[in-house]
């Protein structure tokens, strides 16, 4: 299904990020860099923190949880090194330092509009 995100072209300067909400509540992050359009869900595959919190490095977006890096073009977790917020957090176990990749979404520009393609 096609969703017009209510975000004009114009509106979306190079290497920045907005979330949006669009139907059903679901949230999402769309953003632009090296004017490249990219679209992703905005819980964090690892814990679900809202990754618009976030900054981007790169072509990733680094969650403000635990520090875990996704692309945000292919969606691929990139880096969980640096899931330790300081040196008291204790090491975890395998199971919960684990995460998916990141959902990500089409997304283009028609008519000056950004247009986003959730299936
Ligand atoms: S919740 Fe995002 S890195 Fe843990």
């Amino acid at each position: 299904m096609i969703f017009n995100t209510g975000v004009l072209s114009s509106e979306l300067s190079d290497n920045s990020f907005k979330k949006i909400i669009l139907q059903k509540n679901e949230e999402i992050v769309i953003g632009r860099m090296d004017n490249k359009l990219f679209a992703f869900n905005n819980v964090c595959p690892h814990k679900g923190a809202s990754l618009s919190k976030g900054n981007l490095h790169g072509n990733n977006i680094v969650c403000y949880m635990h520090g875990y890096e996704y692309n945000v073009f292919t969606g691929k977790l990139e880096n969980m090194k640096s899931w330790k917020k300081d040196d008291t957090w204790r090491e975890q176990i395998s199971a919960w330092r684990y995460s998916d990749d990141l959902k990500i979404y089409n997304i283009y520009e028609e008519n000056g509009e950004i247009l986003v393609k959730i299936t």
